[in-house]
């Protein structure tokens, strides 16, 4: 029997020309290179133009997908973006994507889940398809960090990027087993009594502005090594698979040893992950499309791999997707 199925057709990415290395940073705070590098694995990250804009960015990338995949702009029902960073409180990034690229009057809005985000955006473009709502949805995570950050938190800003990632999901068919081609099965949590561990100390409706940044480190760090391990698993054993089914993990950029703690937890060597942690820093909703679409981009990923997402952020909120690409 034929099911229908969200294919993966095409990706994009975006990032901006400002390069921020981890010398510079220690020039603005009392930080260096290495404890940097040995804390979070991240040596530079990029910084978006003071008039750049997430909507900017998510353009860039949204436009590269459709011409990777030679999709024409009235091809496309909807845009979700997963942004945390959206240019205005309001109307959505979304609006502005549709508009820019073209697209035909459709769904169009955001996704707030902050590093989790594009997982939840997938996941809903997923089940728009699923039920016939939409046959072709571009999902963009977008995020202009920077704009967020305290510059004088050493804790904090050294750790974030900016950047976008797109891909564009289309109705296809299966016959219901894990070789169809698509998003087999995604996963969303979010515990709102962890919402203290990760936050901004501002917002529209509290400070008037968008606040920020404010994180304790060590506590992130122990439930995202834990529910990422937990996730991953439940996503293996839902489908009746073993860790040495998955091609490749595309994890949520945030920090190395939090990717290779859950690398060590699925056995799967570093050869098999996705690592852009090192170049991108954490652009939150950005960095899980980014991750893939590089590894897409330089041949790595090819039709047809099993491909492990993951992720975890403020909430906290944390998911998973399996995708055979
Ligand atoms: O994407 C959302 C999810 N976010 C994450 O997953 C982030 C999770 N957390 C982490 O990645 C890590 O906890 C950090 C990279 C943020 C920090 O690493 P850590 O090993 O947990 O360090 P720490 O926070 O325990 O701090 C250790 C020391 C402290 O000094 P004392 O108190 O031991 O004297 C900090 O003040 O390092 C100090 N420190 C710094 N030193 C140099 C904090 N930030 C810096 C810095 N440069 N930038």
């Amino acid at each position: 029997m034929s099911i229908i199925r969200s294919i993966i057709r095409s990706t994009g990415g975006y990032l901006p020309e400002n390069i921020l290395t981890n010398a510079a940073l220690a020039e603005m705070v009392d930080t260096s290179d290495e404890w940097i590098m040995q804390r979070s694995g991240i040596k530079e990250r990029c910084i978006a133009a003071d008039d750049e804009t997430t909507g900017d960015m998510a353009v860039a990338a949204g436009r590269m997908a459709m011409e990777r995949g030679c999709v024409e702009a009235q091809d496309i029902d909807g845009v979700i973006i997963a942004t945390t960073t959206p240019d205005k409180t309001f109307p959505s990034v979304a609006v502005k994507v549709q508009d820019e690229l073209g697209l035909p009057v459709g769904l169009a809005f955001d996704v707030q889940a902050v590093c989790a985000g594009f997982l939840y955006a997938l996941s809903v473009a997923d089940s728009f398809i699923q039920t016939g709502k939409a046959r072709r949805i571009l999902v963009v995570g977008a995020e202009k960090m920077s704009s967020i950050l305290d510059w004088e938190d050493r804790s904090t800003c050294v750790l974030f990027g900016d950047g976008a990632g797109a891909v564009i999901l289309e109705r296809g068919e299966g016959d219901g087993g894990i070789s169809d081609r698509g998003v087999l099965s995604t996963y969303l949590y979010a515990n709102g009594g962890q919402a203290d561990l990760l936050y901004t100390d501002g917002g529209t409706s509290t400070s008037g502005d968008s606040g920020h940044i404010k994180m304790q480190g060590r506590e992130v760090f122990k439930y995202a090594v834990q529910y990422m391990s937990d996730v991953v698993m439940e996503a293996l054993d839902a489908n009746n698979l073993v860790s040495s089914d998955i091609d490749w993990l595309v994890p949520h950029q945030a920090n190395s040893r939090i990717i290779e703690a859950t690398a060590k937890k699925l056995k799967l060597p570093m050869e098999q992950v996705i690592m852009t942690v090192e170049r991108h820093g954490n652009t939150s909703a950005a960095s899980i499309p980014l991750a893939l679409h590089e590894a897409v981009f330089d041949g790595r990923i090819k039709q047809n791999d099993l491909l492990l997402l993951e992720g975890m952020g403020g909430g906290l909120t944390w998911g998973a997707a399996l995708i055979r690409f």
